[in-house]
């Protein structure tokens, strides 16, 4: 594994279902830096999901290439974890098992299992809940959940696609902060492509967004981001740049979504 170099390097890859009757992305190029945090905004239904079900290798690309760490995208790379927007956890197992479930997968002695679950659990602020089932837990307590299974197996990879999508937007504030928080801890710090629908989250925790267009998709535009670490995020807020960013994006966006609107109408 490479410290030096993209974490991730897509290079005009396609990807195409139903024989090339749907195409979800067609010669995109992307680098992900190692250890950045690499926020994906784009129109709904644009391939974001599918682009990183690629990269975590639960589907193959349909042509060009896709390389973690060094390697051709070929089954799940090591080290590459995923938080999904609706939690996916299993509602039979407790906290405690739906978190170990990753490491007790491949394998892994129960004695790692529980240092490692423990430690993210008291991370989240979970201890306390590990016989809890997911039903006696909020939305943003599963999501924790989520995440502590993820990053129980010490990924240098994390994939979240929209994972905060489904939660109300006082909890999807402290969620963001929680990860912000854990990202600016040295030794939790991870090479991180967030999926987000909202320009705000983007802005708030990204090292740089990347806009993708309407269907195919490609890269539309890079933006580096100004805002510094550690971040503050009402700083951020405040920062008359913020409000700059955020029109810039959502004037990317806008032109895109009209002609899906188009697409959709016509199809
Ligand atoms: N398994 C599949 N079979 C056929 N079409 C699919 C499949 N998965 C996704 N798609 C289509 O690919 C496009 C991109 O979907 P998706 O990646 O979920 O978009 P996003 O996450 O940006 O909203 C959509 O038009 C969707 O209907
Ligand atoms: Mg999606």
């Amino acid at each position: 594994m490479t410290e030096h170099g993209p974490a991730i390097v897509a290079d005009n890859a396609s990807k195409l279902f139903a024989d090339g009757a749907v195409v979800a992305f067609r010669r995109l190029s992307l680098e992900v830096r190692s250890r950045e945090i690499l926020c994906i905004v784009g129109p709904s239904g644009c391939g974001k999901t599918t682009l990183l079900r690629c990269i975590a290798g639960l589907t193959d690309i349909s042509d060009g290439r896709l390389v973690v760490h060094g390697k051709p995208v070929q089954g799940p790379p090591d080290g590459v974890a995923t938080v999904f927007q609706h939690f996916g956890l299993l509602p039979w197992k407790t906290v405690y098992d739906n978190a170990a479930f990753g490491l007790a997968m491949a394998g892994t002695s129960s004695t790692i299992i529980r240092e490692r679950v423990n430690h993210y659990l008291a991370l989240a602020g979970l201890t306390g809940f590990e016989k809890h089932y997911p039903y006696q837990l909020s939305g943003g307590m599963q999501q924790r959940v989520g995440l502590v299974r993820a990053l129980a197996t010490n990924p240098s990879v994390l994939l979240m696609d929209e994972p905060f999508a489904a939660l109300d937007a006082q909890t999807r504030e402290v969620l963001q902060e929680e990860l912000l928080a854990l990202m600016q801890r040295p030794d939790e710090r991870k090479t991180m492509v967030f999926i987000t629908h909202s320009i705000d989250e983007a802005i708030i925790l990204g090292d740089r967004i990347a806009v993708m267009s309407a269907r195919p998709a490609r890269i539309a535009e890079i933006i580096d981001l100004p805002f510094g670490w550690p971040r503050d995020v009402d700083a951020v807020r405040a920062d008359p740049r913020f409000a700059a960013l955020r029109e810039h994006i959502w004037n990317q966006l806008r032109p895109q979504r009209a002609g899906a609107r188009a697409k959709e109408a016509v199809a």
